[in-house]
């Protein structure tokens, strides 16, 4: 058996063909997990998964039976499911006046419902093993608000709450629920939206008290430790990943100077 924290152990990975879910995906493999990425991005994430040696299957998280088909995938392979990391997510810029019902549905079908519909599936085989871990991603946006992100905020406050709500429900089982909240990462997600936008890494950057944006590979490292038996006491709990964003006022703050 491989060594390393996951040794053993069987995980699912949503939105692992890119950016934290890859990083992730690369972290978990290298410490010795068995890794089944589901995305949405066919040759991409079967790019990835073959690097790694981790299975692809072709997943909307959006479709609850796509997501059950996902996590039987893994079932069927390996016997087992330890991890669940519902991580798959899309940001769309959506202030509260200007955004269609398409955009905010999209939003909220992708980045809450596809918590939801992950939740159930991994919840299903975890409860009846009584074991399991399930890291779900939200973000700083799920813990304030954030101006022009409408329905991704509900959507981000959606999934801390549902977190919450997961944990309680299959602690009596011996599963973990968790999520990360991470500030601004340097991703695809990310970088793409602002690509156009002048001077936009040094305005991201600044919005952290650290004074930078963070890296996939530091939010990987705390999906780790929540879905490892580090974090065996651990659940119900929303970390932030976040160079200190939700420490309060510090970036920005007219009194710093
Ligand atoms: N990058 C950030 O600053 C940041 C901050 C806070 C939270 N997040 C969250 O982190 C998660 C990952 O984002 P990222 O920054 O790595 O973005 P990313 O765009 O690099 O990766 C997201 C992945 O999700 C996949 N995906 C999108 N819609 C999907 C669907 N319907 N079904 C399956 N897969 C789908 C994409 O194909 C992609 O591979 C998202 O939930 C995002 O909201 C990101």
């Amino acid at each position: 058996m491989a060594d390393g924290r996951l040794a053993g152990r069987v995980a699912v990975i949503t939105g692992g063909a890119s950016g934290i879910g890859k990083a992730t995906a690369e972290l978990f493999a290298k410490e010795g997990a068995k890794v089944v990425i589901g995305d949405l991005a066919t040759s991409a994430g079967a790019k990835v998964a073959e690097k790694m040696g981790a299975v692809f299957f072709p997943t909307d998280v959006s479709k609850s039976e796509d997501v059950d088909a996902l996590v039987k995938t893994a079932t069927d392979k390996y016997g087992r499911l330890d991890v669940m990391f519902n991580n798959a997510g899309i940001g769309i810029g959506s202030p509260l006046l200007g955004t269609t019902a398409e955009d905010y549905y999209r939003t909220i079908r992708i980045d809450l419902d596809g918590v939801y519909w992950g939740l159930q599936a991994a919840g299903k085989v975890m409860v009846a093993a009584g074991r399991g871990a399930i890291v779900n991603t939200a973000s700083v946006a799920g813990l304030i608000g954030s101006t022009g992100l409408s329905a991704y905020n509900a959507a981000k406050h959606g999934v801390v709450g549902l977190t919450r709500n997961a944990a309680l429900e299959f602690a009596p089982f011996g599963v973990r629920v968790n999520c990360i909240c991470p500030g601004v990462i340097e991703t695809p997600l990310v970088m793409d939206n602002f690509a156009v936008v002048e001077g936009a890494r040094k305005m991201l950057d600044a919005m952290h008290p650290l004074g930078r944006m963070g890296q996939p590979q530091e939010v990987a490292k705390a999906v780790l430790f929540l879905a490892s038996d580090d974090a065996s006491f651990v659940t119900g709990h929303a970390l932030a990943v976040d160079g200190g964003m939700m420490a309060g006022l510090g970036a920005g703050n007219a009194f710093n100077q």
